[in-house]
């Protein structure tokens, strides 16, 4: 097998409706490395669910090709079935049964024995932590609980690669930093994980290598590192004491370093933009400490994925989410 576990080639999908065609997903080329968490990220309506559902062998491309494991997902799509697991927006879980009934009938639906199914459904209740409402039924969950039930059902088969759809949409924030810790420990036990989110705090934690969407088309891809210092670089703000009197005779001096690619003053703050904060800062502090400038506060903040979107697309995920009824 390739070092890629999951490739695309040109993939399209295509709705028509009755106000014209919609190109729901254009052109789409992906690959996803064995053993990775691989972050698809963009705004509402970007095209994630439909490349997923496609990924998943429940939707046919108009035009493409996907290989999974080794295998064509349009000619041996039963193979491919049996590498993958699917946890859809909507999750799936069967609401009458008890959450370890809902892992056994799912391991049966793959071909365990019973026995096989209840051994593999308790070890996905210590690896998930669902010890305290496993053998409660469904419907008493949480919106947390269930997911982290949906995500067990999606591994009881033992796939290679587990797609998430949105796996923390509507979740607090301390359930949503649960199931991160979840995620996080079923790729250290080898499974490759490919999922879909509009947070793109998610995506830039989460993420080893992350693909950003919209309107059915590619804008960046690589690591959300890569991407956030293809933006250009920190900004470094200090506040400083007497900094109307100090304040130009210090820019003149930050200047003459030749670090800084742009220098602008705020009445409380010098923001200093640079390429990497870290290395400039020791420097920067020299400077103050060679000019007898007193340091109030300093922050180094580094560009986030919104405005790596903004500079690809000219307009922030935020925003559009929002413009789109998003809960971002
Ligand atoms: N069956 C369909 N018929 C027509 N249009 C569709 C169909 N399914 C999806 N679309 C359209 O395709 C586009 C992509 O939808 P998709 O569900 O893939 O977006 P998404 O990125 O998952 O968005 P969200 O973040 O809201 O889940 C949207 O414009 C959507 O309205
Ligand atoms: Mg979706």
């Amino acid at each position: 097998m390739s070092e890629f576990i999951v490739t695309t080639k040109n993939l399209k999908k295509y709705f028509s409706s009755r106000s014209g065609t919609v190109k729901a997903v254009d052109g789409v080329n992906l690959a996803v490395r064995q053993g990775e968490i691989f972050g698809f990220l963009g705004p509402n309506g970007a095209g994630k669910t439909t490349t997923l559902r496609m990924l998943a062998t429940l939707m046919t491309p108009t035009s493409g090709t996907i290989n999974i494991a080794g295998f064509d997902v349009a000619k041996q799509p039963d193979e491919v079935r049996r590498h993958i697991g699917y946890v859809g927006q909507n999750g799936g879980s069967d609401r009458p049964a008890t959450g370890v009934e809902n892992l056994i009938l799912q391991g049966r639906l793959y071909g365990m024995s019973h026995a096989e199914a209840n051994e593999r459904a308790r070890e996905l209740v210590k690896l998930l932590q669902l010890n305290d409402f496993a053998d409660r039924i469904v419907y008493t969950y949480s919106g947390g609980q269930r997911r982290r039930l949906d995500v067990a059902i999606g591994i009881m088969h033992r796939p290679d690669v587990l797609f998430l759809d949105e796996p923390t949409v509507g979740l607090d924030p301390q359930n949503r930093a649960n199931l991160w810790d979840e995620i996080t420990k079923l790729k250290s036990q080898g499974v490759t994980i490919f999922l879909t989110t509009h947070y793109m705090e998610e995506a830039d934690i989460l993420s080893d290598r992350l693909t950003i969407i919209d309107e059915g088309k590619i804008v960046d891809e690589g690591t959300p590192e890569a991407l956030k210092k293809e933006v250009g670089g920190d900004c470094i703000a200090i506040g400083v004491e007497n900094q109307q009197d100090v304040g130009q005779k210090l820019k003149i001096a930050i200047k003459k370093e030749g670090y800084s690619t742009k220098i602008t003053e705020e009445s409380e703050l010098i923001k200093i933009y640079v390429k990497d904060g870290a290395l400039v800062v020791g420097r920067l502090m020299k400077l103050l400490d060679q000019q007898k400038v007193k340091l109030r506060t300093i922050t180094i903040t580094e560009p986030s994925l919104d405005d790596v979107f903004l500079q690809k697309t000219g307009y922030s995920l935020r925003d559009k989410d929002l413009d789109e009824g998003g809960q971002s």
